[in-house]
């Protein structure tokens, strides 16, 4: 029976308490002298401010106007509403693959040649500067680049060889543009040394590291070099320019 009492007394308290107590209001008395355990059990809600007090702020101004009547269909709005979302994701995909798109070209680009070095890439030669028979050398690219103004002899000593016997079959024809004009580059095949031009036994270079002879169309034909002189990249222009590069 006393238990009984016990729980009607903490199920009232209960109730009140869920009902809401304002803020600083003192707890009645009877609840106060009431058995400590009792109050763990039970739950309050204390409100300091009641939704009542507050001005709710108006948001129309930010609605879209074909959303702000709240009595009109939903229907009758969707296309304006649908052609808002329609035209502000168009925008903000365009604005978005620009922006990558930028991007991209200037991190591809972080990865070209600076413009120092992009000057060295091409060379300029006054083929007039070359006497005939006389070998010149320049520097590409941070290499020896040979120009040869070859004789006729040369040329035709060097047409007159069989390319199928030539460790390095290349015919006189595939390696030069013009006949009197050889470019080749000055680093032997074999470790890279820079050969003697108008030397060995071939008449045309010698390389003096482990004797390598080539001829004056730079071809291999003695010595442990395996291919002949690199041919670079060049182009004979107007008035006697050569472009290498
Ligand atoms: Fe020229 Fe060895 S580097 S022959």
């Amino acid at each position: 029976m006393q238990s009984v009492v016990k729980a009607a007394s903490v199920g009232q308290l209960a109730k009140a308490s869920c009902l809401g107590v304002p803020a600083n209001t003192a707890l009645p008395a009877a609840a106060v002298a009431g058995p400590a355990k009792t109050y763990k059990k039970v739950g309050t809600q204390v409100r300091s401010i009641h939704a009542g007090n507050v001005d709710v702020p108006d948001f129309s101004y930010y609605r879209r106007s074909a959303t702000k009547d709240p009595t009109s269909d939903n229907k009758s709005s969707i296309e304006n509403r649908n052609a808002f979302s329609y035209v502000m994701a168009g925008t903000l995909g365009v604005s978005g693959a620009y922006t990558a798109k930028a991007l991209v070209n200037q991190f591809v680009s972080s990865w070209s040649a600076s413009q120092d070095v992009l000057a060295l890439a091409k060379i300029e030669i006054k083929l007039a500067d070359i006497p005939e028979g006389k070998n010149m050398t320049f520097k590409w690219r941070g290499k020896p680049l040979f120009i040869r103004h070859r004789t006729a002899e040369e040329i035709e000593r060097e047409r007159a060889i069989d390319a199928s016997t030539l460790r390095d079959p290349q015919t006189d024809e595939d390696r030069v543009q013009q006949a009197e004009w050889l470019v080749i580059l000055g680093v032997c095949t074999h470790l890279g040394c820079v050969p003697i031009a108008n030397a060995g036994e071939f008449g045309g270079y010698y390389c003096p590291c482990h004797g390598s002879h080539y001829d004056a169309s730079g071809r291999i034909r003695k010595g442990p070099a395996p291919l002949n002189l690199e041919v670079p990249v060049h182009e004979f222009m107007d008035e006697g320019t050569l472009i290498v590069g």
